[in-house]
This record gives C-alpha cells, structure tokens and sequence, in this order.
C-alpha cells in the first residue's frame, strides 16, 4: 500500500539547505511514499489561550498531521537545538491537551548543516521534543548532512554516489519502519 508522508522543513528561509535536502530525500524515496509539505511559517506563536478556539493557521497544522500516515522532520540546527519556528509549530500540534497530533504517529528526522556536526545537536533535542510527545521515531539509521553545494544540485539531484545510496537507503528503512509502526499501533487522529 501507497503512505502519505508529512514533511516538515525546520527553516524559513528562501534559500534553505534544507529545503534541497528535502527535494533530494523525496527523488530517491521508494514509489510507494507520496509527500506533502506541512509547511509552519504561517502559524503565529502559540499561547494556551487559543486552547479553546484555535486560529485557521494552526487547525490547518492539525488537519494536515491528522492527514498523513507517518512525518519526516528535514531541519537545521539553531544555537545547537531546533529552530524555534519548528518548535512552536510542535508546541502547536501538541495541543490542546488530550489532543496531541503526534501521538503514535511514525516519524524520523534528518537534516544538513554547512559544518561537519551536520545538525547531529540539533537532532537530539528534536528526539527528545518527539519522544515526550509521544511519536514512533525511526532510530537508526541516523543521518547528519554536511551540506556541499557540489552534491546536492538545487532541485534535488544528488551527483555523489554514496550519498545518493545513503539518502536512498535511509527512506527505504523508513518506509519499512512506517510500514511496521502501522501495522502494530492504532492511531487517533486529532
Ligand atoms: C545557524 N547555523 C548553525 N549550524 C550548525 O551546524 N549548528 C548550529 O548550532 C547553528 N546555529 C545557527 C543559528 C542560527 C540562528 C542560524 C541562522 C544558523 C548555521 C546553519 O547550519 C546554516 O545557516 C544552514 O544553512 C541552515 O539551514 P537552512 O536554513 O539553510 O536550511
């Protein structure tokens, strides 16, 4: 069977690494993976007093998580932790208490930094945000991108081999995750 796949890209900007990264991961997915962007740039900041009577932006978050059968989480790493756009866009999504969109839900995280660590930082913290909110993360393999403008071509081509079979096997063994998670947990769609 086909599964939606969510994505989330962690950074605002126009010309985001990660956002390549992302167009790179979903050329060499398995056929049977279909993505969407969720996208979090909309959504303002969130305060429990929208607990009650949430915004369009954020009910659009939920409605879209609620959507899809498992999410990638594609981002930076900020001052060694996740960009506070994704942050609030969690924080959202967890919410309104006993409403959690996350939870049981098949989930994995990559992203790319310029430097060596590769987000390796920002990735722990992005698990232990998941972890407590319940998600199924994919734990291994683990994937740290250094970014290099010479491997990754703007639309998503990857010209280096082994990168190219690393990226593809990292979403061959999420589809095979996601497929396991669904066939063992329900899910309530909030
Ligand atoms: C960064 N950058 C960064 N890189 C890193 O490897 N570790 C870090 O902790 C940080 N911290 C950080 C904070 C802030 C506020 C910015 C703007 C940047 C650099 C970062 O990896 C680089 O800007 C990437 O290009 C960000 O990814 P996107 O936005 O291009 O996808």
């Amino acid at each position: 069977s086909t599964y939606q796949v969510g994505y989330f890209v962690g950074s605002l900007s126009s010309t985001s690494i990660n956002r390549v990264l992302s167009r790179a991961l979903i050329r060499v997915a398995p056929d049977d993976l279909d993505f969407s962007e969720i996208t979090i740039g909309a959504l303002p900041l969130y305060s429990p007093d929208f607990d009650d009577d949430y915004p369009p932006e954020a009910r659009a978050l939920k409605a879209a998580i609620a959507a899809v059968d498992a999410i990638l989480f594609v981002t930076p790493e900020y001052n060694r932790s996740i960009p506070g756009a994704l942050k609030n866009a969690i924080d959202w999504a967890s919410r309104p208490w006993g409403q959690n969109s996350f939870d049981h839900i098949p989930a994995a995280v990559i992203g790319a930094s310029i430097g060596q660590i590769g987000t390796a930082m920002g990735q722990q913290n992005l698990r232990g945000v998941l972890s407590f909110c319940n998600a199924r993360q994919m734990t291994s393999p683990e994937a740290y991108i250094q970014y290099s403008p010479a491997v990754f071509r703007d639309d998503g081509e990857i010209t280096d081999d082994s990168t190219r079979e690393f990226l593809r096997a990292f979403m061959a063994e999420f589809r095979a995750y996601v497929g396991m998670v669904l066939t063992v947990l329900p899910r309530q769609k909030v």
